[in-house]
């Protein structure tokens, strides 16, 4: 079955380590588990898409989308695992966006108070954000991931070939992550991707398997240095409050919230972080090379009161993500009446 190289890697957390296997086959996933305790976890677009790969394994099917993860899917994956006789042995893989596995690390981990469970990522976001760090959870009406688990999957199997049917919004969505661990960890990564254009990824294994790699290696860097999430995680959210907030108003995609959201961060970097106004040029510039927005027409009130329900405000002032250059983010303690300031005037 073994034709090509994989690359393993191994992913140390406190209290366990974890197997990447990157180019790999997926078919070799009956190498690394009990075919016969294995449950598949899917959504119905990948299991139609990609139903070459289901053949001989058991599968559970769920409904597509962010509108599906939450406690009633959950439910249905437990009601499944039931029906087919799960037990303590049984070992639940979530091959899927990070709305799969989301879910499928959550009822993993709530089925028989936690069975196994491992990660065979199929969006771009998913295999270079979702599948790392732990977090397990399902969102409660508009209440993103607030309920869920930190545990880690045993192991992350990366077959490079489902993204061949990944739709071109999902990849484009996913990009905004890969730009944001270019912006605050990366530099020689953010030139990498000015020289490059989506379709040299899309059309070469290579040059996204590298990509990948090398944004797995970001993620769980940050996470490994801060896994309880005091400092250094924090820096994961670059882009994220304004564009949480965004996403929320303006009903948009997470990628294109998340894009708007980093340049907001840029100015506000410049205002007040020394961050120069040619460098917010260019990662606007390399934002709408991956055909992700710049900015937006957004009613700057209801985000603004948004904003300031977000978690990170701490009383007066507000822990927000800035840049000091391209490659190194810090995060600073900004007055909210400052941030006022600056979200109405100048951005
Ligand atoms: N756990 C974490 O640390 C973490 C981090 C970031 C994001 N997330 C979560 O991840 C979710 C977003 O993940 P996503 O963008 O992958 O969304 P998703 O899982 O909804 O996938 C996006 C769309 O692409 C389809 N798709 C995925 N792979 C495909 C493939 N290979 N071929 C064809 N279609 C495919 C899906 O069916 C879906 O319609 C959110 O719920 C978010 O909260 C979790
Ligand atoms: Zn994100």
């Amino acid at each position: 079955m073994k034709t090509k190289k994989i690359i393993e890697k191994k992913y140390q957390f406190s209290g366990k380590s974890i197997n990447g296997y990157f180019d790999a086959d997926f078919a070799i996933l009956g190498d690394l588990v009990n075919k016969e305790n294995a449950i598949l976890v899917t959504d119905e677009n990948i299991f139609s898409k990609q139903s070459k790969k289901f053949v001989g394994w058991k599968t559970i099917v769920i409904k597509a989308g962010e509108a599906y993860k939450n406690q009633q899917a959950a439910d249905e994956i437990i009601k499944r695992l039931i029906e087919m006789h799960a037990d303590r042995q049984s070992f639940l893989i979530g091959v899927g966006g990070g709305v799969v596995t989301d879910i499928a690390g959550y009822a993993a981990s709530v089925y028989m108070r936690g069975i196994k469970f491992a990660f065979a990522p199929t969006s771009i976001l998913g295999m270079v954000d979702a599948s790392i760090g732990g977090k397990n959870g399902i969102d409660v009406g508009v209440y993103k991931n607030l309920v869920g688990v930190i545990r880690h999957p045993e192991f992350l199997l990366y077959d490079f070939s489902f993204l061949e049917t990944l739709p071109e919004e999902e990849w484009v969505n996913g990009f905004a992550e890969i730009i944001k661990h270019a912006c605050i960890k990366d530099e020689k990564m953010f030139h990498f991707l000015e020289e490059k254009t989506l379709k040299d990824f899309q059309s070469s294994k290579e040059n996204i398997g590298r990509l990948i790699e090398r944004n797995v290696d970001i993620k769980y860097n940050v996470v490994a240095s801060d896994e309880f999430e005091t400092g250094e995680r924090k820096l994961l959210n670059f882009g994220h409050t304004i564009g949480h907030a965004i996403e929320n108003t303006a009903k948009l995609p997470h990628g294109s919230a998340v894009s708007i959201g980093m340049v907001a961060a840029c100015l506000i970097s410049e205002k007040i972080n020394g961050f120069s106004k040619e460098n917010t040029e260019t990662l606007k510039q390399l934002i709408s090379k991956y055909n992700l927005p710049v900015a937006f027409d957004i009613d700057k009130g209801k985000t603004w009161d948004i904003l300031l329900h977000d978690k990170k405000k701490s009383g007066t002032d507000m822990n927000f993500v800035v840049l000091d250059k391209i490659g190194k983010a810090s995060i600073k303690k900004i007055p909210l009446t400052d941030l006022r300031e600056i979200f109405f005037k100048h951005l």
